[in-house]
């Protein structure tokens, strides 16, 4: 059984351990913005590799893109995002503390009310800093950064840092269809960088003001929208149990007709259980013909396909799997968590928060990262560091490895202190050089949860890891 996890305890071993830091930390931070440090930034390569592999390397109607960030600023129009991309800030007068104002209705069980000329908070709602009811009216705020394009700041050189990735997509629609000869249903893949100046950026790095996505735009035939809705929702929940998210820690919310946007068809969220509730991770939705349509209204391009089989004429319907890259590490980080007490014949039993291990255990903090997700895949030990044949060996060991995969190598301290620094990153395993290794070329490999040890020939060790990480 897992104790429940603090975001305080979690946060204290992604700094310790390099995962992840405050952005300008030296300069007291910013708030809403994040850097990964060495072990972070392998461990978003990872889940970004994962997921391009599974959308577009192994799929032969799945191409990729590369969009600016900065686009022309009529995408954002066309988008709807000038006009409507906005949350409701709500202050308070007493204390000045600043609230989006659909999150403090909910702290307090109630909904924010959408009125004609845009939201009023519901009666009774309180500052929960200060306690005071004398709160602004929720007023619209653009979450979009704006900055300028070239060296006159005026209205025309206005550009916006995209708000998300999916408009590149959508504008270069045309160009990616006569290039690929793909033909629909297909799909238009990217990762990148997007930006929204979130009025409360909060829970770590869940909600944050620059941030990671992974987005698919997958075009489909009108009428086969609620098809293809349901097979991209299954083969998304099946990929984050691939990267090692267990079945039950996973949700789906299925919107409501009336929480749909008029445009869509169907909206569905793959929600994780992080320790601060049940949180998206993934929104998957039915958008119809609204982006293309819009595009090629603003832009009097023709967004049509034209199905030379049928003699068809269609602006495609589009599915959209929208996943947040930054959710997804910060939800492998809380499910790899796990404090444990193990004895001297490796026998386990859970942590109890805030006590000692009984006599003869000692406490271990291992990260349960799926090996192929894990930002270490080895360490390799020498067992003394002052016997140059043992050095000699290991490092030989340790180079043929490091071809492979990425690896660590550690000659301080005891070995038992050496597994738990790699146990606390979550590496997979661990191959110890001893002096049997001199004389019969065999290591000992450690296994991370089960601490099981095995001798293997040295000449095995790389197709046993490839195995684990297949
Ligand atoms: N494109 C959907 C989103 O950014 O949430």
């Amino acid at each position: 059984m897992k104790n429940k996890l603090s975001m305080e305890t979690l946060a204290s071993l992604c700094k310790r351990r390099g995962f992840i830091f405050q952005s300008s930390e030296i300069y007291g931070g910013i708030n809403g913005f994040w850097d990964y440090g060495p072990l972070g930034c392998e461990l978003k390569r990872n889940v970004r590799e994962a997921w391009w592999k599974n959308i577009v390397q192994h799929r032969e109607n799945i191409v990729g893109l590369d969009a600016s960030i900065i686009m022309h600023p009529k995408v954002w129009e066309a988008s709807g995002h000038v006009g409507g991309f906005a949350d409701p800030m709500v202050d308070c007068k007493s204390c000045k503390k600043r609230y989006k104002g659909d999150n403090l209705c909910e702290e307090q069980g109630k909904k924010l009310i959408k009125t004609e000329k845009g939201f009023a908070l519901p009666e009774g709602i309180k500052c929960t800093s200060c306690g005071s009811k004398d709160l602004t009216e929720p007023r619209s705020f653009n979450l979009m950064f704006k900055t300028f394009v070239g060296p006159v700041e005026d209205e025309s050189a206005i550009a916006y840092l995209r708000p998300e990735t999916a408009q590149g997509i959508f504008a270069q629609f045309g160009n990616v269809l006569a290039t690929s000869r793909q033909k629909v249903p297909f799909g238009i893949a990217q990762i990148g960088k997007a930006f929204r100046n979130e009025i409360n950026p909060r829970n770590y790095t869940f909600r944050s003001r620059e941030f990671e996505q992974m987005e698919l735009e997958f075009f489909v035939k009108p009428g086969s929208d609620q098809q293809w809705h349901d097979y991209w929702v299954e083969e998304r929940m099946k990929w984050y149990q691939s990267i090692g998210l267990p079945a039950e820690s996973l949700n789906k919310y299925v919107y409501k007709k009336e929480e749909l946007a008029h445009y869509a068809s169907a909206c569905v969220d793959i929600m994780y259980d992080f320790p601060f509730g049940m949180q998206e991770l993934e929104g998957i939705a039915a958008r119809g013909d609204f982006d293309l349509g819009r595009h090629q209204q603003f832009s009097g391009k023709s967004m049509e396909y034209f199905n030379q089989e049928t003699n068809e004429r269609f602006v495609p319907h589009v599915v959209e799997p929208s996943a947040g890259v930054d959710r997804i590490v910060l939800a492998l980080l809380c499910n790899a968590y796990c404090e444990e007490w193990i004895g001297k014949e490796d026998q386990v039993m859970p942590a109890e928060p805030g006590k000692q291990p009984p006599e003869g255990f000692e406490a271990r903090t291992v990260m349960r990262f799926h090996p192929k997700i894990a930002p270490v895949k080895v360490a390799v030990f020498p067992l003394l560091k002052n016997k140059p044949e043992l050095m000699e060996k290991a490092r030989g060991v340790f180079d043929t490895l490091q071809k492979w995969f990425p690896s660590f190598w550690d000659v301080s301290g005891a070995i038992g202190r050496r597994y738990r620094r790699q146990d606390e990153i979550g590496t997979p395993f661990c191959v110890t050089i001893d002096f049997d290794t001199l004389t019969n070329n065999t290591v000992t490999i450690r296994e991370r949860d089960s601490m099981k040890q095995e001798r293997i020939e040295i000449a095995k060790l790389t197709e046993k890891i490839h195995e684990t990480l297949a």
